[in-house]
Order: C-alpha cells, then structure tokens, then sequence
C-alpha cells in the first residue's frame, strides 16, 4: 500500500524495516544515509507516513515518537517535547509556526516497509 503522495520520478526508495517494527499506529525511527527518518503506521487507516525525525522547533531527534492523528482529515504528528503539530503531507506546521518538516514518500511491499528519499 502507497500512501497518497505524488511519487517523484527521481524518488529512491529504500528499505526501512519490516511491518512489525513499527507500532500499530504509532511511529518508530529508521537510519537511511545516516539520515533519522520518521515512519508512521497510521493502522487503522491503513496508511504510512514518513518524514524527517528532528522537531525544527528545538532541534530535537523526537517526532517518531510524537502523537499521530489527523486535522479535518489531514494526517499529523505532534512534537511530545511542546506540541508543535505538523502535516504528514506537506510537512507545514499546522500552528501557524513558519518552520516545517520534511516528509517523504512510504511504500509498503511483501511485508516491508521502503521510505522514498
Ligand atoms: S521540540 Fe518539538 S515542539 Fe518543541
């Protein structure tokens, strides 16, 4: 299953880890290129996310382990440091704030998870 991004041509994918790693709608954090990457299993939507793992408003290494949900059906995580809220699809913070993340393209395939970079 591939979340409803628009796949760049020049996308590489590469493998994160297999389904089981990551919590039933939760997120866990993966190492690519020396790059932390948040993934999240949004389950009961049966969609994944993924995005940088570094919160932009204190430079902390925490969004996998941020609360995920949506906002009128836009899916988002929150920083568990100050609440700072952003979309899983654009990577806009959702409060107003200027900074954003970074989010990337997640494909799921023969029970593993590739993030697109
Ligand atoms: S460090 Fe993430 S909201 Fe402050």
């Amino acid at each position: 299953m591939t979340t409803e991004f628009e796949t760049p041509e020049t996308v590489s994918w590469h493998v994160a880890a297999p389904v089981s790693a990551f919590p039933a709608d939760g997120g866990a954090c993966v190492k690519i290129d020396g790059r932390q990457i948040a993934v999240f299993n949004f389950s009961h939507t049966g969609e994944w996310y993924a995005c940088q793992n570094m919160c932009p408003h204190k430079m902390q290494m925490i969004l996998s382990r941020g609360l995920i949900g949506d906002q009128q059906g836009e899916p988002k995580v929150a920083c568990p440091y100050h609440k700072k809220t952003f979309s899983l699809c654009t990577g806009e913070n959702l409060n107003g704030d200027s900074y954003r993340i970074e989010t990337y393209p997640v494909r799921v395939d023969a029970g593993m998870v590739y993030v697109g970079l």
